[in-house]
């Protein structure tokens, strides 16, 4: 099977070393130097995409004019400092803790006013609430949010006149293509453009058109679906703002890249992968194509031994279990496969070669890493030329937001 191979998984392991034996497992790893180099093959895909014949645009950036990342794989400030470090200043998020996360590193960094956030989530009023109150502590930022419907965006414009907000509330129109997730058909949203047009304290920023239910392959399709957004968007024409349209993220960003109406309208089409980043199984494809790395290794190791059969300590709270068994892989040890997991163990069944010691670190890769990383409270993460450090996963799980209480401590 293709994808990250035994001599990755035995480099990752001699970089983990001196540590190995005072290090507990399960341990979630980043190796940097393959987040950066990932995060460059992306950029370099989406500056040929923008400068191409057909764009005619030349924004002379280095390709980050044209990426938005979903922050959701990454979650932790360690890892979104790398996009920020390659120009990537615009990113997407789904939760009140990515956002958080972002706002804090921001503040920390002294770089508030280059952030621009798109929470892309459709916000009950609660939630909206909560939302504003860290964005209104973070003034400098840029926050926009996802309107649902055309009736979800008059209730934001009423919620953000209840909050006396100082300046308008940039959002994007949730434009279902098809997923049947969220969002309102485009027939739907070409109907309300004079009501949006009129709202009084939000303003139409951007069309969201994410289309998740396509895979890789589904290069017509996904034109048909991108088609129907560009039609969508030149009946906001009449708006005046400058729109920005979102679209695609790992399974389709290249078909969208190539769509000429995409990149030639008068609007700013951008691409919204995260997975990328740190690459997956499941993202075998763009991995494929665009030369990733594996980023992000969970470190486990073997807790029993039977004659056909080892345990790891990598059960489902340790690699996400939202993806039918076997949820990951173990480059190194080709002849394990792993078994259903539970709680904190996974089986695996010998089918040949040998079986790993009690107690030996086995490396695995995740099918879905973006449900893993948000298993963990810490990663260690490789640095190329320094040693390991432990970085928060900031953004994992959920807090508590209760807005009477104030802000979430
Ligand atoms: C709204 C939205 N945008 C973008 C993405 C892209 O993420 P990925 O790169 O993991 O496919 C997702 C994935 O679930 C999503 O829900």
């Amino acid at each position: 099977m293709p994808g990250p191979d035994a001599a990755r998984a035995a480099a990752i392991l001699a970089d983990i070393g001196p540590l190995l034996p005072a290090l507990a497992s399960p341990a979630l790893v980043v190796d940097l130097a393959a987040v950066d180099h990932n995060i460059a093959a992306v950029l370099r895909r989406c500056h040929g995409a923008t400068a191409g014949p057909s764009s005619g645009r030349t924004d002379g950036s280095s390709g980050s004019e044209r990426w938005r990342p979903h922050v959701k794989t990454l979650k932790s400030a360690a890892l979104v400092r790398r996009l920020w470090a390659a120009g990537v200043t615009r990113c997407k998020c789904a939760t009140l803790d990515e956002l958080q996360m972002l706002l804090d590193a921001a503040a920390e960094d002294g770089r508030e006013d280059s952030l621009d956030v798109l929470l892309a989530y459709p916000l009950h009023e609660a939630a909206f609430h909560a939302a504003v109150a860290l964005a209104g502590a973070h003034p400098a930022a840029r926050v926009q949010l996802l309107a649902d419907s055309p009736e979800h965006a008059l209730a934001l414009d009423a919620w953000a006149a209840r909050a006396g907000l100082a300046r308008p509330l940039d959002l994007h129109l949730d434009v279902d293509l098809g997923m049947g997730r969220t969002g309102s058909p485009p027939p739907v949203w070409r109907d309300s453009v004079a009501r949006l047009a009129a709202l009084s304290r939000c303003r139409v920023a951007g069309l969201h058109g994410y289309d998740g239910h396509l895979a890789w392959s589904q290069t017509n399709e996904a034109a048909a679906a991108y088609d129907l957004l560009c039609d969508l968007a030149a009946a906001f024409a009449c708006i005046g703002t400058d729109l920005e349209l979102v679209t695609s993220g790992t399974h389709s960003f290249l078909a969208a890249l190539a769509h000429p109406r995409l990149a030639a309208g008068p609007w700013r089409h951008r691409i919204s992968p995260g997975t990328v980043v740190l690459s997956d199984l499941r993202s075998h494809p763009a991995a494929e194509a665009l030369g990733l790395r594996q980023a992000a290794w969970v470190l486990a190791r073997v807790v029993s031994r039977g004659p056909d059969r080892v345990t790891l300590d990598a059960g489902s709270k340790a690699i996400a279990p939202d993806r039918p068994a076997p949820n990951c892989r173990l480059p190194a040890w080709p002849g394990l496969v792993p078994l259903k997991p539970s709680e904190e163990h996974l089986p695996l069944r010998r089918e040949h070669g040998a079986i790993p010691d009690h107690g030996a670190p086995v490396l695995l890769v995740p099918d879905h890493v973006c449900t893993t990383v948000n298993l963990y409270r810490e990663c260690l993460l490789l640095r190329p030329g320094s040693s390991p450090v432990r970085a928060p996963i900031g953004a994992q799980g959920h807090r508590l937001f209760l807005a009477s209480e104030g802000s979430p401590a």
